[in-house]
């Protein structure tokens, strides 16, 4: 039968009954007609499938299943492939248990540092996230089953979440908050996507027909199902009209019945229902008899592991103290986390996992290698114990290294609240500082979600950052520190030297319900590189155990028409003695011109991640379109090149850039412009439309004022001789500045020359 066969058979009560849960996480059935209910879990860095009889708030009793490394980690991977295997490999594991809809992935920006839920989000920078969050979507929807994109949209902090305003101007939605979801949305077609609890602008997600209809199905082209955050709807028959099919969980039937009396009492239109209906429908067909097939876990804790080695990153390496050498010495674990790892994180996304594996357990695995433990601190406790603390110093002390594994423990950060400050636990910092003073070959570990302070950076030689390295976090820990792995996770977010310096500082998380982003665009790197402002590490930072030499960048034009691709070649050659990967991080600058909307200094524009044995050097090839080059303008409601030039730079992080190359850019659309007589020479003399009709002349005007103009090569004025001031007269004043040589009835004049010149060539 066809959907609108089915529509038509179903009664308003049942099409109502669609729109809603039957439990916390299957959706209802329509037995008469042989509509089936289909099934949701979290996700997103594992499967959290509860027993039937556990209660939907307890996270510690579901079913047990492989935990990978949470979004944080895996980001730092820098790795499309690596994504695609992420989702290829939960999409295996929800077919072999049933699961249609998983709830991931998780890709809001970390606007700050504190989100109490950034370990479930992948980055401050949303090309970054968006391009790895189309690859799990990808991989997880070619294995059958469905992903549900969250949280859509603005929802960067914990605080509050059910009830503030993430107040944001137009052009920062868009172009820092937005074109995250606009990518995967566009690239990976996601089935579903998940509104968020949050208020945008004081309209709430679920009620926000110009998001969820307007930008997301009309503009972006999203034809699946919206699925509301888990009690996100305020008003059930708002939330239809905006766009909300279905709401979850469950609602007890009461919003069903709030759906049928609106139609009845023609509030609302039933082909709105209609559509909503069909949408959810055609959802559930894509689960109809699906055979379940087989997941090995085995493998898929070996997966985990092999992730959570492409994720660690290599913050720090001192004298070249890591890889330590696998012969007969004597290695030191110190801390509680070496026993029991901190590999995952709080709330709904919390997984009852397979089998975790600890440095401590994995130690037999590296048999010459004669360890001891000592656990130095409880990670249950704030409290210094004394004895724990001088038995660690003691442990490493008799050793030949220490390797002290600190970080945040599980209460430090979680879905449902921020962080309060970047601080671990105090104990944490005295254990490295006083092993550091009994052993000078220290490697810190750490584990955590998001950035910390770390007091002790510069005595310490070597540190690894392992994130919440999921399951396997062990084994791929100590492949990395003896040499078996060579580190090439990159900080997929900016670690700050002080909270204080954070762009959204005095603005997080906000007062009451009013969240104002008033740092607009300036979100992390994007804030540090353009105020040059240090930091403790880079976005894009990560060490290798090899050297890196990037060369011969090579683009495939120095100008760039809009519409076009450029074609960005790069040489990456690996010039150390051993086998590793190298990430390949494209920027662009803007120039930085005044007279053009403020942007970063930087943005990343490109990545790739490529394997290079020692002394092998291979060419990458990364593309770039108009997205590269454009900014959100809001006189035009659109994405926008402006005219001139940019610099595309290849980076190892975003504050250290190996090659450049400059070219120009020249939009094609149309940027409407206002002539008057308020109009500015400069903004004339940029606009490609109006640019000749200023420059005829202005050089006698100019003269006047004692400015000689020159021409470039090409015959125009040369930008660069004319001075500030005159950019930034507007044409009425030439007639205060000239002594009367040009007059009002020329103001007019060139007005109207000015407008015709604009019309005539507003194709170009
Ligand atoms: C979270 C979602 C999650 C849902 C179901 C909500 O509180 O925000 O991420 O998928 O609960 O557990």
């Amino acid at each position: 039968m066809k959907w609108v066969e089915i529509i038509e058979k179903m009664t308003l009560d049942e099409k109502a009954s669609l729109c809603s849960g039957l439990t916390f996480w299957d959706t209802k059935p329509v037995e008469r007609l042989k509509v089936s209910k289909i099934s949701m879990s979290d996700g997103p860095y594992g499967i959290r499938k509860q027993n039937d009889d556990d209660h939907y708030l307890d996270f510690h009793t579901s079913k047990k299943f492989i935990c990978f490394p949470t979004a944080a980690g895996m980001a730092a991977s820098f790795s499309k492939e690596l994504w695609h295997e992420f989702g290829k490999t939960l999409g295996r594991e929800c077919r072999a248990e049933g699961v249609d809809v998983l709830l991931g992935p998780a890709l809001n920006i970390k606007r700050s540092p504190l989100g109490g839920r950034n370990f479930e989000y992948l980055s401050e920078d949303p090309l970054l996230s968006g391009s790895l969050a189309s690859e799990y979507v990808k991989g997880l929807q070619e294995e059958g089953t469905s992903a549900c994109v969250k949280h859509f949209a603005a929802n960067n902090q914990e605080t509050r979440r059910m009830s503030s305003s993430s107040n944001i101007d137009e052009r920062t939605l868009h172009e820092i908050y937005l074109s995250n979801f606009e990518k995967v949305i566009k690239e990976a077609k996601p089935d579903t996507i998940m509104c968020s609890y949050n208020q945008i602008n004081h309209t709430f997600v679920s009620e926000n027909k110009w998001l969820l209809t307007q930008l997301l199905r009309d503009e972006w082209g999203f034809d699946g199902t919206v699925v509301t955050d888990w009690g996100a709807i305020c008003d059930r028959v708002k939330g239809l009209v905006a766009g909300v099919d279905l709401e979850m969980p469950s609602s007890g039937g009461i919003t069903d019945k709030q759906i049928v009396e609106a139609v009845k009492s023609n509030q609302l239109d039933e082909k709105l229902l209609d559509k909503a209906v069909l949408r959810i429908l055609k959802l559930i067909s894509k689960h109809k008899q699906k055979e379940c097939t087989h997941a090995d876990y085995a493998n898929d804790h070996e997966i985990a592991r092999k992730f959570a080695e492409e994720s660690i990153v290599l913050l720090k390496n001192e004298r070249d103290l890591l890889p330590l050498p696998n012969r007969q010495i004597k290695v030191a674990f110190i801390g509680d986390f070496a026993e029991n790892p901190r590999y995952e994180g709080g709330g709904s996304s919390h997984i009852n996992s397979w089998k975790i594996d600890s440095p401590v357990l994995l130690q037999k695995e590296w048999s010459k290698i004669e360890f001891s433990y000592a656990k130095g601190y409880s990670a249950e406790s704030e409290q210094i114990d004394e004895v724990l603390l001088k038995n660690a110093v003691l442990t490493a002390a008799s050793a030949d290294y220490a390797i002290v594994f600190v970080g945040l423990p599980d209460s430090y950060e979680s879905e449902s609240y921020d962080r309060k400050n970047l601080d671990i636990p105090a104990v944490h910092n005295i254990l490295v500082n006083k092993v550091m003073e009994a052993q000078a070959d220290t490697v810190v570990v750490l584990q955590n979600g998001s950035p910390i302070n770390m007091p002790w950076l510069s005595k310490v030689p070597a540190i690894l950052e392992s994130y919440l390295g999921g399951e396997g976090v062990g084994g791929a820990l100590l492949d990395i520190i003896f040499g078996k792995v060579n580190p090439s996770g990159h900080l997929a977010e900016t670690f700050p030297m002080r909270i204080e310096d954070t762009s959204c500082y005095l603005n997080f998380p906000g007062h009451r319900d009013e969240v104002n982003y008033q740092e607009g665009v300036f979100v992390g790197y994007r804030y540090f590189t353009s105020k040059s402002i240090p930091v403790l590490f880079p976005f894009g930072h990560g060490l290798s155990y090899t050297k890196f030499a990037f060369s011969k960048l090579k683009v495939s034009s120095d100008e760039y028409m809009e519409g076009n691709r450029l074609q960005v070649q790069i040489l990456v050659k690996n010039n150390g003695n051993r086998k590793g990967k190298a990430v390949i991080q494209l920027y662009v600058e803007s120039e930085r011109n005044f007279l053009i909307t403020e942007r970063p200094l930087r943005e990343l524009k490109a990545f790739d991640k490529v394997e290079l044995k020692a002394g092998e050097e291979k060419v990458v090839s990364l593309i770039l379109d108009e997205r590269a080059f454009s900014y959100y303008d809001v006189d035009i409601h659109d994405w926008y090149i402006a005219p001139g030039s940019y610099k595309i730079q290849i980076a190892s992080d975003c504050n250290h850039v190996s090659c450049e190359k400059s070219i120009t850019a020249t939009p094609y659309k149309r940027k409407e412009m206002t002539i008057s007589r308020n109009t500015l020479i400069g903004d004339l003399l940029e606009n490609p439309r109006t640019a000749l009709v200023m420059e005829d002349g202005l050089p006698d005007l100019l003269a006047y004022m004692g400015v000689t103009l020159t021409l470039d090569e090409d015959g125009h004025i040369s930008r660069g001789s004319i001075p500030t001031f005159a950019y930034e007269l507007p044409i009425r004043s030439l007639v205060n500045f000239t002594d009367g040589k040009f007059t009002e009835d020329h103001v007019i004049k060139i007005i109207k020359r000015l407008k015709a010149s604009y019309d005539e060539k507003g194709d170009t």
